[in-house]
């Protein structure tokens, strides 16, 4: 026998589900029972216009199989009525994806305040405001689930994405904190960064390439994440797309422990570089450093020994 992972009776939120992974993620959960509200307010890839055909044509798709939805049209900035929306159809939101997303590519050189507000607001403030209006709900009923998208382009840099970039890296600081404060609500909170064939990566990769990337093969890890079973995978980061998936996490090197005093000179750090860099016995910090515990044992070290350079005469000359 076979048991599906299902979602009846809930209400899940996606957000720019009109096209993308947003509507691959609507007819996913719609076809396990779910009730989907499509939120989409039908601008260009660079957030340009509005328009209700995207989500209308998607909660046509579901209802047609048999599924239910309802669409909503409004910006993510405005996500307290997207929730609303929500609450009002179908009682409850359960699952919030917050997905939503434009791009305004250019050089950081050629970069416009409006190419960067726009990005930072659709992105940001636009997450932000979705799941500060599902918390409440959330924490009442004692169950909520919330995936933020981030991006490679955040988390490694990307050429002509700075805004973006920072949009998106923003969901990891989000994502982590949400999942800290949500914990014993039993609200669970990760964030991917996907890749996926849409209208945004059509432009950038080749035919032959996003044919393997098709937005479906992101949505089973999504599915996993915000099931009722996941009670414990929460503040993740996961790069998901075309077949793989994996997990994302923080390495601190070894570093340097530094008296502190007048000895802890620009050179004394130079002195110390290798270890600042030295990743052989790696850490994989899910906190702050413990600075009461690294107080103590900087405070028992002798004073700190300075760079080296060997001058012209072949003299070693100290750097402070
Ligand atoms: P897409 O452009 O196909 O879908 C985004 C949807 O969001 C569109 O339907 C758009 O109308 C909607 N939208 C835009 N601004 C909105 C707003 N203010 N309010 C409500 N809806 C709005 O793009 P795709 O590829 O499906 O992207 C989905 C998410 O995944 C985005 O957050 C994107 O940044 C992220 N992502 C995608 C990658 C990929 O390879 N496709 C790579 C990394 C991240």
């Amino acid at each position: 026998t076979m048991d599906e992972l299902r979602y009846d009776g809930q209400t899940v939120v996606v957000t720019g589900a009109g096209g993308g992974l947003g509507k691959a993620y609507a007819l996913f959960f719609a076809s396990r029972g779910a009730s989907v509200v499509v939120n989409d307010l039908g601008g260009s890839f660079k957030g340009e216009g509005s328009s209700s055909k995207a989500a209308d044509v998607v909660v046509n798709d579901i209802r047609a199989a048999g599924g239910k939805a309802v669409a909503n049209y409004d910006s993510v900035e405005n996500g307290d009525r997207i929730i609303d929306t929500a609450i009002q159809n179908f009682g409850r939101i359960d699952v919030l994806l917050n997905n939503a997303g434009i791009l305004r590519d250019v050089s950081f050189k050629n970069m416009s305040d409006q190419d960067w507000d726009l990005v930072i607001k659709v992105h940001v403030r636009g997450a932000y405001k979705c799941a500060r209006a599902a918390w409440p709900y959330f924490r009442k009923q004692k169950y909520g689930r919330v995936i933020n998208t981030a991006s490679a382009a955040g988390l490694f840099g990307s050429f002509g994405q700075c805004n973006y970039s920072a949009a998106k890296l923003s969901q990891v600081g989000f994502t982590e904190t949400l999942a800290k404060e949500g914990y014993k609500y039993n609200i669970i909170c990760n964030v991917i960064a996907p890749i996926a064939a849409s209208r945004m990566t059509q432009t950038v990769m080749p035919p032959d390439i996003l044919d393997n990337l098709k937005p479906d093969w992101v949505v089973p890890l999504v599915a996993v994440l915000v099931h009722s079973s996941n009670t414990n995978e929460t503040g993740s980061i996961f790069e998901v797309g075309g077949g793989h998936v994996a997990k994302l996490r923080w390495e601190r090197a070894k570093g340097a422990l530094l008296k502190t005093g007048p000895t802890l000179t620009p050179g004394a750090i130079l002195k110390k570089w290798k270890n600042v860099n030295d990743f052989s016995e790696p850490s994989y910090p899910t906190g702050v450093a413990d600075f009461m515990t690294l107080l103590e044992e900087a405070s028992k070290l002798g004073d700190n020994d300075q760079g080296e350079k060997v001058d012209f005469s072949g003299k070693v000359v100290l750097i402070t």
